[in-house]
């Protein structure tokens, strides 16, 4: 097993850099991030070849991945203690990958909701096998640094159940590899839906103008939609699970993801007011936070040569202890070793 950092327990996480990170990744994943920085082992990616599993346009994808690694600095990791990296940075993840696929049974793999969604929405004939192998792909990445701990939202829990039964496997198979990792789902409430569509998670690759708030949105533009945002015809503004005001839920969520003011508080905040009075109070936090957020952006993507070094730092922090585990791997499944 690879040495762990001063025995801290070791977290991995990743974003796809398929489209322009939303203030659903940035409340729902970044600031969990930073917050849990300093009390583990942190790694955190840019997990490029996952978003090959939609066809990406070439010069785009160089770019969000860049852009991506910006954001994840600009929003507070500090890559001084932190991590960070470019998964296709790292042949290993493709290589444990290749080996976790022929394991994967192909049941459990059609199991996996997001494959199931993802895939209605397409032709048959034109699904590519990766989105059916994306699983295998996530375990590779998380299994390789025997992480601990993987914080992501809880529409990703299937995946970490399927991790942890593809390590089991593993283990029991060849003998003792890989570390079972662990859920670390966001402080309640961090779920972030479409402003247009409330009832459904906000997505970064969504078409339609008004469901997300992008990182980089002009603060004036970010406000319009906050105000354009779907809520429904009653007036009281309260917490609920109710789908019917999940519009309104969503505002406030935004509001205390942002705020981290409690329940209550908010909620006697809000008492006597009106719909506009919550969407102008949200669209000003709203605005408060990507402001900071962006001017800390532009000066890391002027800065010539800066993200670049911490790219390759991070590179060769991850390269060591991912090879560590894939050549462990190799040798347990009986490899034979290069001379
Ligand atoms: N599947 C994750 C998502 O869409 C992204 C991801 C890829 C990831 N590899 C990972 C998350 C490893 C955590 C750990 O959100």
């Amino acid at each position: 097993m690879s040495p762990k950092n001063g025995n801290k327990p070791r977290v991995l996480s990743g974003i796809q850099p398929s489209g322009n990170l939303t203030i659903g990744n940035y409340l729902g994943a970044l600031k969990q991030w930073v917050a849990v920085q300093h009390e583990y082992d942190c790694f955190y990616c840019v997990v490029d070849l996952h978003a090959i599993t939609a066809v990406q346009d070439p010069a785009e994808l160089r770019l969000k991945t860049r852009e991506s690694a910006a954001m994840y600095i600009a929003a507070g990791i500090d890559p001084e203690v932190s991590t960070v990296f470019v998964q296709s940075h790292i042949p290993a993840h493709s290589e444990l990958a290749w080996m976790l696929t022929c394991m994967a049974p192909l049941g459990w793999l059609h199991r996996m909701t997001q494959f199931k969604d993802k895939s209605a929405k397409q032709a048959q004939e034109s699904i590519g096998a990766g989105l059916l192998n994306y699983p295998s792909l996530m375990a590779a990445d998380i299994l390789l640094y025997h992480a601990d701990f993987v914080p992501v939202g809880d529409d990703q829990n299937q995946h970490l159940e399927f991790t942890r039964d593809l390590a089991q496997r593993f283990n029991h198979l060849y003998g003792e590899t890989f570390t079972l990792p662990s859920v670390m789902n966001p402080a309640a409430g961090a779920r972030i839906m479409g402003l247009d569509n409330p009832t459904a998670k906000m997505s970064k690759s969504e078409a339609s103008e008004n469901h997300a708030i992008f990182l980089l949105d002009d603060p004036s533009r970010a406000r319009k939609k906050v105000m354009r945002a779907v809520t429904d015809s009653r007036r009281e503004i309260r917490f609920s699970q109710d789908p019917e005001r999940a519009g309104v839920n969503n505002l406030l969520t935004i509001y205390q993801a942002i705020t981290n003011e409690p329940t209550e508080a908010i909620q006697a905040a809000f008492a006597d007011k009106g719909y506009g009075d919550l969407k102008r109070a949200v669209a000003d936090t709203v605005a408060a936070t990507l402001q900071p957020l962006q001017t800390r952006y532009n000066e890391l993507m002027n800065e010539a040569g800066y993200l670049d070094s911490v790219l390759k730092i991070g590179r060769e922090k991850a390269a060591e202890i991912a090879e560590d585990t894939l050549k462990l791997a190799q040798d347990r499944m009986g490899f034979l070793a290069p001379s």
